[in-house]
């Protein structure tokens, strides 16, 4: 079975109750739902991190898998550990963003993250992590 890593970073643990008016009221579980619900036949792992360091590691044993979903929250911008840990695994990557942060304020116009990824979502909510899904699914049938 195709198996995708979801990863979400910092602060992305209360989505559904966090700034709902830019974030969208579901919660990870309802994102995770979502997709298993459009894709009954790849597995997602789903997991969240506050800390920049375990998610390193999340993102090495995303290496393992069929492809990386990542939302690195405010690491996005700043964090080149993360940069340097996407850059080392050789999976299909996408990096995704509910908001669409180059409408926002002028530093979450910026990320890090980006030259170490396949591909970029922002703006979409939620249905950015199902292009992403699809993304990854079309991208690890043609390696
Ligand atoms: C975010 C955008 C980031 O700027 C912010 O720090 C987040 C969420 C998004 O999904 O829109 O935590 O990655």
């Amino acid at each position: 079975m195709t198996k995708i890593l979801v990863l979400n970073g910092v602060n992305l643990g209360t989505l559904g109750k966090r700034r709902p008016e830019v974030y969208g009221t579901l919660t990870l579980d309802d994102i995770h739902n979502l997709l298993s619900k459009e894709f009954p036949n790849v597995e997602f792992e789903f997991r969240q991190t506050d800390f920049e360091g375990k998610m390193v590691g999340f993102i090495r044993d995303g290496g393992g898998s069929d492809g990386v979903i990542i939302n690195a929250g405010a690491w996005t911008h700043y964090s080149y550990a993360l940069h340097d840990a996407l850059e080392a695994i050789s999976v299909p990557k996408v990096e995704v963003h509910i908001s669409n942060v180059h409408a926002r304020e002028e530093w979450r116009r910026h990320s890090v993250i980006s030259p170490a990824v396949n591909a970029v979502v922002a703006g979409m909510g939620a249905l950015g992590y199902v292009a992403a899904a699809r993304y990854v699914l079309e991208s690890s049938s043609q390696r």
